[in-house]
């Protein structure tokens, strides 16, 4: 393995879902190693007040805002159009964005279960469907897709989180073998317990806090940097060979009874 293949200047990255949270550290992430960077998030202005903290950190990023909602498939695909447009072609795509819906299935109706798998599992299929159709025709492409530890365990109050999570795995699979022979690899990301608004509402609950912490082998929450490397080598041609997977970064805790 060579360092040097953690250089991504001269690649073009989207990132979903960048304002805040995970999406903004692996968004930096790339922007530092050198990379053009499509920041996307919902609104312009959470694009733009993210892009002026990252430039604030690091000097000379190239990171471009890119706002639109990835549960819109025209706007999806006009998004690609406009990243061809500027750098010239998608080299990495993170589809990241993502929301969470608390509510048990007693009260649960089915148009919020479709929402949340929209938002969850439908809109990442769109993302990473018109990405990869243009790094297919290129022959080379990164698709990284962010699902969760959730896609292995059931949790009450998630159901349909869980089970939009637990099928991005799958799609992950199948989008491996059909864009396998086209140089563009697809693989996931599951994070455990990270420390951002999505889990704001939860950990002021220190019961829940110290919980996580006991049962999680390195001893703690995760942090959104801590998502940063294993994206940044999923992109790299350290991973070439690898695809279809999904790798947990969630301190070992999937990996331990407790
Ligand atoms: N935080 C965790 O513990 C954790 C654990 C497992 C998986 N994840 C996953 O990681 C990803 C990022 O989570 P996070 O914790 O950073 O969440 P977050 O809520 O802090 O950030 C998510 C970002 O996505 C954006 N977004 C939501 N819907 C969007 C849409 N339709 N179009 C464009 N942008 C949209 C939001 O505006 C927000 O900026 C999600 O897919 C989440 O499911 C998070």
């Amino acid at each position: 393995m060579c360092t040097d293949q953690y250089n991504f200047k001269g690649k073009s990255v989207l990132v979903t879902g960048a304002a805040r949270g995970i999406g903004f550290a692996i968004a930096e992430g790339f922007a530092r190693a050198g990379a053009t960077v499509f920041a996307n998030d919902l609104s312009a202005d959470s694009v733009d007040a993210a892009i002026e903290k990252m430039s604030g950190t690091t000097k000379d990023v190239t990171v471009l805002p890119l706002p639109f909602d990835v549960t819109d498939e025209p706007a999806v695909i006009a998004a690609l159009t406009e990243i061809d447009g500027k750098s010239g072609r998608l080299d990495i795509c993170v589809s990241n964005a993502g929301t969470q819906h608390r509510e048990t299935v007693d009260t649960l109706d089915t148009q919020t279960f479709s929402r949340v798998v929209d938002e969850n599992l439908v809109s990442h299929f769109s993302v990473a469907k018109h990405s990869g159709a243009g790094m297919a025709a290129r022959g080379y492409g990164r698709l990284i897709l962010v699902t969760s530890i959730l896609a292995l365990h059931g949790r009450a109050g998630l159901a349909p989180y869980c089970a939009a999570k637990a099928g991005l795995v799958n799609l992950i699979r199948v989008l491996s073998a059909e864009f396998g022979g086209s140089g563009v690899t697809v693989n996931g990301l599951g994070p455990g317990f990270i420390e951002t608004e999505l889990t704001a509402d939860i950990r002021r609950n220190q019961e829940v806090v110290e919980k996580v912490n006991e049962r999680t082998p390195v001893a703690r929450w995760g942090r959104p940097e801590d998502v940063v490397g294993p994206a940044l080598f999923l992109a790299s041609d350290s991973s070439s060979f690898v695809t279809g997977q999904t790798l947990y970064v969630d301190g070992g805790l999937t990996s331990v009874f407790s």
